[in-house]
């Protein structure tokens, strides 16, 4: 069994943004300037946001993080999301999901300029995504790809099956797999909560995204011996420790880990992965606006 490491890989990857961030400052450019908005107070939001101005600090871009309270009207955040389309100093910027239950998610998404949409939540990019087109792919999903990638995993004529039909991850994954291509060729089956035995499917995957938001979901007698599988799920579970919580993932590692040719870990798998894909994009929203 061997760990797919994303936090070795997304450093690796980060020492290469950083030089081309020097390379473009050095000829004069400007530094790509990522900006977030966080609006409430929710715990995770507000760790992924941290991490992200993290990373961004770390390969030399601008951020800037707008954070606002939860009580915020949605013609507000509406307004602040105009402001950041036509301001010239940003290159591209998220919103942090969830947002507020009376805001209406898809209203604010519709609202972001696709070109600064580094996120690539946007219908026009989303719909780029799935014709194939060159587009800001969302971050998990272009994680996992440079993840697989970076680990040379034949994909081509695989059995992948994804667990989980989020827009954010198993819908997007689940389309980049099957299309033609380096990391793909794969013939893909989507399960989700409705799905009946997910067990028959699952034993049947050379490759399993796990991407279903249960903690510790996938057992190890729901995968084949030598099976690839990734797990996106992150979940804080109450721990005595100085959190007060651990990170666990949608797979039981302890468990399945020792049938799998390679696994990711939670934390330090996908996770890291998720934050430099977002670096990628913005680097790319940059190189598109200069
Ligand atoms: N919430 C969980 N994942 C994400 C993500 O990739 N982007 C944003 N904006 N919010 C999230």
């Amino acid at each position: 069994m061997i760990l797919l490491n994303g936090k070795e890989t997304a450093d690796a990857i980060k020492l290469e943004i950083a030089a081309e961030v020097e390379a473009i400052v050095s000829k004069g450019g400007r530094r790509p300037h990522l900006a977030a908005i966080l609006v409430g107070d929710d715990g995770a939001s507000r760790t992924y946001v941290a991490s992200k101005e993290k990373a961004c600090s770390q390969v030399g871009f601008k951020s800037t993080v707008l954070r606002f309270p939860a009580d915020i009207t949605e013609q507000f955040l509406l307004e602040e999301i105009t402001k950041l389309n036509v301001d010239a100093d940003i290159d591209g910027f998220i919103v942090q999901l969830p947002l507020p239950k009376h805001i209406n998610e898809q209203n604010v998404i519709n609202a972001i300029d696709p070109s600064k949409d580094v996120d690539g939540f946007h219908p026009v990019n989303v719909g780029k995504l799935s014709l194939g087109e060159p587009t800001f792919i969302s971050a998990t999903p272009y994680g996992i790809i440079t993840l697989l990638e970076h680990y040379n995993i034949e994909t081509k004529g695989k059995h992948c099956v994804v667990l989980g039909r989020s827009n954010i991850v198993g819908r997007p994954i689940a389309n980049l797999l099957s299309q033609k291509g380096a990391v793909g060729d794969c013939t893909v089956t989507m399960c989700h909560s409705r799905t009946k035995d997910i067990k028959s499917y699952t034993l049947q995957a050379d490759i399993i995204i796990a991407a279903i938001g249960v903690p510790q979901f996938l057992k190890s007698d729901m995968v084949k011996e030598g099976a690839v599988v990734v797990d996106v799920g992150i979940t804080r579970i109450p721990a005595d420790n100085k959190n007060g919580f651990r990170l666990v993932g949608d797979v039981d590692f302890e468990t399945v880990a020792p049938k799998c040719s390679y696994i990711t870990p939670v934390p330090g798998g996908v996770g890291p992965m998720t934050i430099i894909s977002l670096l990628k994009n913005t680097l790319r929203a940059a190189r598109n606006r200069a």
